[in-house]
């Protein structure tokens, strides 16, 4: 007698299903702060800005606006992109370094304002690799089954945690969000070949005190300041980020040619112009925020993608990498076939 199942596998267990972007939002507070202002309350001017980080301004969230404000805005953009409502989702992971309390997680406050009653929804901390992660952690649960319909939310509020008299810290960020809709898709047909194809991540806790915010619940019971060691960060970032890149593109046995956009985290203008070099993109396949948002941590690159499918640069079809390196150290890279 040949053997037979005694039940027929369900589909969901047959077709591989991958997670395609539906739709991105983004939300910037009004408040701008240029780098004049800056020039007037402390020692630095806008030349030295501009040159050594790209940036010439900043928006900064007005006081009693939080992170899951900002984040709220952003989702609600990305929801609409991707014509869902929020009671279609049943995953939130947002990335913040600076929610609204310690706990809960502001993935729950954001869930609540969504009108969203199934699911689960969670914060992740990995600074500004913040996004990647989430990225990482929602395409997981959609490939395991877990999740369907996925929001990925990067949201910052770091004029809140940056102490306004260091020169050498306080010109660098901004605050602001940016979402992505991820929906489970069967992997066949049309559809095979597009969506997250891999995403890369790494940590390497031996440099936490190169980066990072002078206190916190358990450490001081204050919120506390960040605190840098500015060209050690940059040497690490560089590295760390051609690595990941070289990872992610032969993990899919693709190549730079491969590669029609580059998102990455916007730190640091010649940090991102030393990535798009090595990948020999020219200049206008590389997008570029920093100069308007300087760093908004894990809101960069959320906020870069909703800039440039908004615009109408990043068409269905096309291969876009985005990195980040950001405290711990951490680090990542995805693919996704738009
Ligand atoms: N205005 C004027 N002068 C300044 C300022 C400022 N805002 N900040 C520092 N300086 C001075 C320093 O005091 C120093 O003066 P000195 O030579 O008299 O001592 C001089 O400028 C040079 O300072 P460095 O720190 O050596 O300048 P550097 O060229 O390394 O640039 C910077 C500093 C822009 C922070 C750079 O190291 C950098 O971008 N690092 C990456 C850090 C980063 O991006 N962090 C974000 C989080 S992690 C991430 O997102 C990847």
């Amino acid at each position: 007698m040949p053997f037979k199942p005694r039940h027929r596998r369900p589909l969901s267990e047959m077709t591989k299903i991958r997670s395609q972007v539906a739709g991105c939002g983004a939300y910037l507070p009004d408040r701008v702060i240029t780098n004049a202002e800056l020039a007037g309350r402390l020692d630095t001017s806008d030349e030295w800005i501009t040159q050594r980080t790209g940036i010439t301004q900043r928006h900064v969230a007005a006081e009693g606006q939080l992170t899951s404000d900002l984040a709220l805005r952003a989702a609600r953009r990305a929801l609409e992109a991707a014509g869902m409502r929020g009671d279609d989702l049943d995953l939130i992971v947002l990335a913040t370094a600076t929610p609204d309390n310690t706990f809960p997680a502001t993935a729950t406050k954001v869930q609540a304002m969504l009108g969203m009653t199934k699911g689960a929804a969670f914060d992740v901390q990995a600074v500004c690799s913040g996004f990647v992660y989430a990225l990482s952690t929602a395409d997981n649960f959609i490939k395991a089954g877990q999740a369907k319909n996925a929001l990925v939310i990067g949201a910052e509020t770091f004029s809140r945690i940056l102490d306004w008299e260091d020169r050498g810290t306080c010109v660098l960020f901004g605050d602001g969000a940016g979402a992505v809709v991820l929906r489970g898709v069967p992997s066949e047909g049309s559809n095979a070949e597009r969506g997250i194809l891999s995403t890369h991540l790494h940590s390497d806790g031996s440099n936490y005190d190169m980066l990072y915010v002078d206190g916190g619940p358990s450490l001081s019971q204050t919120t506390g300041h960040l605190r840098m060691e500015g060209k050690e960060v940059f040497r690490h970032a560089v590295q760390r980020l051609a690595e990941v890149v070289d990872e992610a593109l032969e993990h899919n046995k693709l190549s730079y040619g491969d590669v029609d956009w580059l998102v990455p985290h916007q730190a640091n203008r010649r940090i991102i112009e030393s990535m798009g070099r090595k990948l020999g993109l020219p200049p206008e396949k590389v997008v570029v925020t920093i100069d308007r948002h300087a760093n908004t941590s894990a809101a960069s690159i959320p906020l870069a993608l909703a800039e440039a499918t908004g615009d109408g640069r990043i068409e269905k079809g096309q291969l876009v990498l985005v990195e980040a390196m950001g405290g711990g150290f951490t680090w990542g890279a995805s693919l996704i076939r738009w």
